[in-house]
């Protein structure tokens, strides 16, 4: 199977798993590394709100946990009516662990894939102190 089907198939399997009782709005993540694996993750709410994760953090989380270093590609997607994009920090959170080949494919109600650059995203990044 290809790599980008792959990475639907656990973005979609993480997505259902999502606990999101408050914003009714499930969101899924699957990361290529660079050590080959798929790592999953799923926006997982709290009752005190701020606690809620996002789908991407949880996804990142694993995969650094794991010891994977750079995203070759991540996909994401959600159960909302148009194509979801990432939150500023998780821009920002793709942003430390990607390069100018690092592709970002977001996902439509369609389910549409549309394939970003970080740059693209998120321009002028902060990199730099
Ligand atoms: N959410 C994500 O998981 N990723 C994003 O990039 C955008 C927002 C989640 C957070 C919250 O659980 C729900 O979507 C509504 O904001």
């Amino acid at each position: 199977m290809k790599n980008t089907q792959q990475l639907f198939k656990i973005a979609e399997t993480a997505m259902q798993n999502a606990h999101a009782p408050y914003s009714k709005f499930r969101v899924g993540a699957a990361v290529l590394a660079d050590n080959g694996k798929i790592y999953g993750g799923c926006n997982v709410e709290n009752i005190s709100y701020p606690c809620g994760t996002c789908a991407e953090a949880g996804a990142i989380a694993t995969m650094v946990a794991d010891g994977g270093r750079k995203i070759k590609q991540i996909l994401i997607i959600s159960d909302g009516k148009s194509m979801i994009t990432p939150c500023g920090a998780c821009l920002q959170r793709i942003k430390e662990f990607s390069d100018k080949n690092t592709k970002i494919i977001l996902t439509d109600a369609d389910k549409k894939f549309h394939h970003f650059r970080i740059s693209e995203l998120l321009p002028q990044a902060f990199e730099e102190f």
